[in-house]
């Protein structure tokens, strides 16, 4: 091999049950299935490049040379498949905020599964890569899918991959993210959920009540039910949220505004309003709504927040190659 060069999409995904926890660091497998949406307005795209005169990795994101911690080891599972392929090039945008709990590593490792795959030659199958991406990022193991889309935890490599529940989406369902903080968290979704796994007297429930959620919550996808889906939503990530108060030491990803998001939302659905919100490892709130009613909720929001601080995403497509 001399050179080769792939690039590819990745599209963001916002879980609505939550993954927060692995029972196997290495393998990166998680302690419970989890339902996310694939959002279009989010995305990564990433090229690779297998070059044999090149003497180690170099990773560019967003046009700044970054360490190569998480990508080398990454690339070795793909020079475990593929002998021949050597270091690499990689360029990388990220059409998403970094770190910011937006799900910047699952669109990052969905679009370098596909992109370091197929620069090595390889032809893997969306199962295939959706176990490849798993072991960069565990939210990357549901980007490779479009729409809804479910992780079943699995109990080896082999069967810890996601599986498409709804990829086209054909109803009424919007998530709007009010962007409260670009800024990177302070503590890492890894770092966060393995605290909580190793100190929270709480973590049995969770796995638990998320097991029953999940259950619920895919029913609710296939019945096209948007308020049950938001019910367990919340609720799904309100608990989550509890369990890092019950860490040792505690923390949490909540800033003063995503309270005041947070309320908002109650507010208009005590009006009548059908509208849930969730937020992952950082302050910005996502809200599940409605096509129909988000005018009403977007004008609701913008007492607090500036029109840039709200952005409206839909559902979005799996991974594919691009154009370099
Ligand atoms: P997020 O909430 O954005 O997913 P995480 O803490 O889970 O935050 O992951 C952020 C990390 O993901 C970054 O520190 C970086 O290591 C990695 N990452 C983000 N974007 C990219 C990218 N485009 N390519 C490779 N790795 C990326
Ligand atoms: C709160 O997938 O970012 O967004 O697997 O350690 O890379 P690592 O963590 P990551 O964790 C995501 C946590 C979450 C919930 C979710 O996406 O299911
Ligand atoms: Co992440």
């Amino acid at each position: 091999m001399t050179s080769q060069i792939a690039s590819a999409r990745a599209h963001t995904n916002i879980a609505l049950i939550k993954y927060w926890g692995k029972k196997d660091q290495q393998l990166m497998l998680p302690m419970n299935g989890s339902l996310s949406l694939t959002l279009d307005h989010f995305y990564t795209d990433t090229t690779v490049e297998f070059n044999s005169i090149y003497t180690e990795d170099t990773f560019y994101l967003d046009q700044k040379k970054i360490e190569t911690t998480k990508i080398t080891p990454f690339l070795d599972l793909v020079r475990q498949m593929n002998p021949q392929a050597g270091f690499a090039r990689i360029y990388s945008s990220n059409h998403v905020p970094n770190a910011a709990g937006l799900a910047s590593s699952a669109s990052a490792f969905a679009a370098l599964a596909l992109a370091a795959s197929t620069a090595a030659g390889l032809n893997l199958t969306r199962r295939e890569l959706s176990r490849l991406a798993r072991r960069g990022s565990g939210s990357a193991t549901r980007s490779i899918y479009g729409g809804f889309v479910e992780w079943q935890p699995g109990t080896s490599d082999l069967d810890s991959y996601a599986i498409p529940i709804d990829e086209k989406v054909d109803w009424d369902i919007e998530m709007l993210a009010v962007i409260i903080d670009r800024q990177q968290k302070k503590i890492s979704s890894r770092t966060g959920m393995q605290r909580v796994v190793t100190t929270s007297p709480y973590y049995p429930a969770w796995i638990t009540s998320t097991n029953q959620d999940l259950s619920a919550a895919i029913q609710a996808v296939k019945e096209h039910n948007l308020q049950l889906l938001g019910q367990l939503a919340e609720s799904n990530a309100l608990r989550m949220h509890a369990l890092n108060l019950s860490a040792r030491p505690p923390f949490s990803y909540f800033e003063p505004a995503s309270l005041v998001a947070m309320e908002i939302i109650e507010k208009l659905r005590s009006e009548g309003i059908c509208c849930y919100y969730t937020l992952d490892a950082g302050p910005n709130v996502k809200v599940i709504c409605s096509k129909a009613e988000s005018p009403q909720i977007i004008r609701a929001l913008s007492t607090a927040f500036t029109p840039e601080q709200i952005v409206e995403a839909f559902p979005g497509p799996g991974v594919k190659l691009i154009e370099c």
